[in-house]
């Protein structure tokens, strides 16, 4: 299916920028805010049937509790949200794939 519309870069703070955006149908979360921090507005920025895509997930890679705290909190709530349906991938650094189910 052909593009609709043109791709638009926008810079700034993805968490002051996630409520202003509208909705999407993929997201790669690949930022600290967004991701380990305010996973509640990239979840809430997917559309119904989008898919959200992490990465960093594998909790091997990191040495400093904080990230390894940080982390378990992100994989632990991919799975369990009841707004998504999640899978993880043991692959590269670690991958997760969530759709939005409501
Ligand atoms: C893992 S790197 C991603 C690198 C990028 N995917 C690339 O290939 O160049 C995370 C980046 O997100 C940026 N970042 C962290 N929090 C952010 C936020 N709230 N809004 C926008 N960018 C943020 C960091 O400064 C860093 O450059």
């Amino acid at each position: 299916m052909p593009w609709d519309r043109a791709p638009r870069a926008i810079i700034g703070d993805a968490v002051a920028l996630l409520p202003t955006l509208g909705t999407f149908d993929l997201i790669f979360a690949d930022a600290d805010g967004g991701t380990w921090h305010s996973l509640d507005l990239t979840i809430d920025a997917l559309r119904p049937g989008g898919v959200l895509f992490v990465d960093d997930m594998d909790l091997t890679r990191y040495a400093n509790p904080e990230h390894v705290a940080k982390t378990s909190a992100v994989r632990n709530q991919l799975p369990t949200d009841p707004r998504l349906t999640a899978v993880e991938l043991h692959a590269a650094s670690g991958l997760v794939l969530a759709t939005r189910v409501r």
